[in-house]
């Protein structure tokens, strides 16, 4: 395992050369020692061949792609959408959530805030820069809605049109009624809900109202539900179909 994850942030010191931000130090009781000094040394490296911050950004893109379709994509999708239409699986879409809202969760689940089987491990594995760059590939992919977004009310199943009667009710001031979370709610805290599976949804919902996680917003709003109205919500958000526009 070790030598694995030696080998992983090798690939990132090459991968990785051009990204901009050098000032952050990894966490505290975090496996990233020596591979991190390195990557940074060839980072300030690539700084003094001066690098515009235009180049820098698209560096991360690209550098962000490399590390995603390495590690991440098993489970999510290059493409951010977990699978056959994203609505297959427990891995949430990544595709187009806000950069800030990606940032703090991967930094979450590799701090121990956050727990998680998989994610834990994922997280710990790559660098803070790794964090940054794939960060900057899901969430600049541009995407098109389609599915229960563009279904007119009476052309949506039951179970989802009852679950977007208690979106526009509960839900839409802060995830939006079509689930890309609403400008001015902080983007670096609020999920995107659309096309997520079902399931994952569900699950998630589940948790808050059990107390398994405990957020002081969703925890309430979440046992304020019956078990009907979570299956109706999770119907109406999973059911927004999300296509990825030019990427194949
Ligand atoms: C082995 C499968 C697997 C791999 C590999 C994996 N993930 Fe995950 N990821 C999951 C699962 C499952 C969850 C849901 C975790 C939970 O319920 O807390 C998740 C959750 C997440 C979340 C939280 C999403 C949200 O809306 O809460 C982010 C962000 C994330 N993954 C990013 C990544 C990135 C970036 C990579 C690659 C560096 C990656 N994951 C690799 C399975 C995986
Ligand atoms: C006051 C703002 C607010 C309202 C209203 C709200 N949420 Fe949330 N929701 C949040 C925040 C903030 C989070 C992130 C919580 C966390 O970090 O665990 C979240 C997280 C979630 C998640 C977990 C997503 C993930 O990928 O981890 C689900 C599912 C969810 N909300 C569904 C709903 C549904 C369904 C409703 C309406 C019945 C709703 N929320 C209403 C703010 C809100």
């Amino acid at each position: 395992m070790r030598l694995e994850l030696l080998s992983v942030r090798r690939r990132f010191d090459t991968a990785g050369r051009h990204c901009r931000d050098v000032s952050r130090k990894p966490a505290a009781g975090t496996p990233v020692t020596a591979g991190f000094r390195i990557a940074a040394l060839g980072i300030l490296a690539a700084i003094a061949l001066a690098h515009g911050s235009a180049a820098g950004a698209s560096d991360a893109v690209a550098a962000g792609r490399i590390k995603a379709d390495q590690v991440c994509a098993n489970c999510h999708g290059l493409d951010g959408l977990s699978g056959s239409g994203g609505n297959s699986a427990l891995s949430p879409i990544l595709t187009a959530q806000s950069r800030d809202y990606l940032v703090t969760r991967l930094k979450a689940y590799r701090s121990g805030s956050l727990e998680h089987a998989q994610m834990t491990l994922v997280a710990r594995m790559i660098s803070e820069q790794d964090i940054e760059n794939v960060s900057a590939w899901y969430s600049g992919l541009e995407i098109e809605l389609s599915g229960n977004a563009t279904l007119a009310e009476d052309q949506l199943e039951p179970g989802a049109a009852s679950g977007k009667a208690k979106a526009e009710q509960l839900c839409g001031h802060c995830h939006g009624v079509d689930g890309r979370s609403v400008p001015d709610a902080s983007a670096a805290t609020v999920p995107y809900l659309s096309g997520q599976p079902g399931e994952y949804l569900i699950d998630r919902m589940l948790a808050y109202r059990s107390g398994r996680i405990d957020h002081p917003q969703m925890t309430p709003i979440a046992k304020s539900l019956s078990e009907q109205e979570i299956a109706n919500v999770a119907e109406w958000y999973s059911g927004i179909r999300i296509d990825v526009l030019g990427f194949d």
